[in-house]
């Protein structure tokens, strides 16, 4: 059996949790080359090595794409899939224990697809990602009408900034379009100096929020992540920090964020409270309701 398919049948045969569906999160932004890839990638690891199965996907070609970052190769997409010139089963990468990667397309491309039979297809294909816990999307950046589908479809909503101010506004901007569709919007301050800027940053942009965007939403900080050269070096080398670097400070601080986000799970289970599921998750993308 080959490797994959032997990563696939983890996948597949996994003793369900009896109440878990699988909690969809968005990465995005508002001005590119903020760390989404980065932090989607690493929060994913993170959250795989306690023990949830995770699936990350990217709905944007950017930069450093995540097959790049995990360095493996992706020969089809998600978009195959739709076309019906692939399986899901083809498609998902097994990257590591409890990790897969589901490889993305550019969002307007998969957006296309309304034709009903073919979506429901797709539909009842992906219940073979239900086992996982996570599914972490790497959305583009910008407030495109392709993000705002995926930020909509999903559970929870993570806007990613740096100190630096065009980002920030940008990141503003992005805030005040999501608060038209969800109530709770998370934030990362990425490459920051220290805990207390990111703090500073976030506080700034709650403050101009909640003067005028109104008080229904909830602006919350899921953390800061310090910059470290080694970051950027870490991609070119095809390097996972949380994996091969975890004493640097950006490896602690992502692994907190990663914890609160497993707590978060795991509070929701208890509360009761539903989250869509992938079934659900891909009929409100593709617009079945
Ligand atoms: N905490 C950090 N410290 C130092 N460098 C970082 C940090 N986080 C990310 N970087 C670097 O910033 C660059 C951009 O990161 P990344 O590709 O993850 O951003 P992105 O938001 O996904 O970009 P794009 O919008 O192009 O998709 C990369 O070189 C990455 O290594
Ligand atoms: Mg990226």
């Amino acid at each position: 059996m080959s490797t994959q398919a032997r990563g696939l049948e983890a996948l597949v045969d996994a003793q369900k949790h009896p109440a878990s569906m699988t909690r969809v999160i968005a990465v995005t932004s508002g001005k590119g080359g903020v760390g989404k890839s980065t932090l989607s990638a690493n929060i994913a690891y993170v959250l795989a090595r306690k023990g949830f199965k995770v699936g990350i996907m990217d709905a944007d070609i950017g930069l450093a794409n995540l097959d790049v970052m995990f360095n493996v190769r992706a020969e089809k997409n998600i978009l195959h899939v739709l076309k019906g010139e692939a399986t899901f089963e083809e498609i998902v990468v097994p990257l590591d224990e409890n990790l897969w990667l589901i490889p993305g397309e550019s969002g307007d491309e998969i957006l296309k697809f309304s034709d009903a039979t073919i979506v429901s297809r797709f539909i009842d294909e992906a219940q073979m990602l239900e086992n996982l816990d996570f599914l972490i999307i790497d959305t583009g950046a910008g407030i495109g009408d392709t993000i705002q589908m995926f930020l909509k479809a999903a559970d929870d909503a993570i806007v990613v900034t740096v100190p630096d101010p065009a980002a920030i506004t940008d990141a503003y901007a992005m805030v005040k379009v999501i608060s038209k569709i969800k109530h709770d919007i998370l934030m990362i301050v990425n490459q920051v100096k220290n805990a207390k800027e990111g703090q500073k940053i976030f506080d700034t942009i709650q403050k101009v929020a909640s003067g005028n965007i109104g008080t229904h939403l909830e602006l919350k900080l899921l953390g800061s992540v310090r910059s470290d050269a080694y970051v950027a070096r870490s991609v070119k080398q095809r390097v996972l920090v949380c994996k091969e670097l975890a004493n640097i400070a950006p490896a602690a601080d992502i692994e907190t964020i990663a914890v609160q986000l497993g707590d978060k799970k795991e509070h929701k289970m208890l509360e009761g409270q539903k989250e869509s599921g992938i079934g659900t998750f891909f009929k409100k993308l593709l617009g079945q309701f």
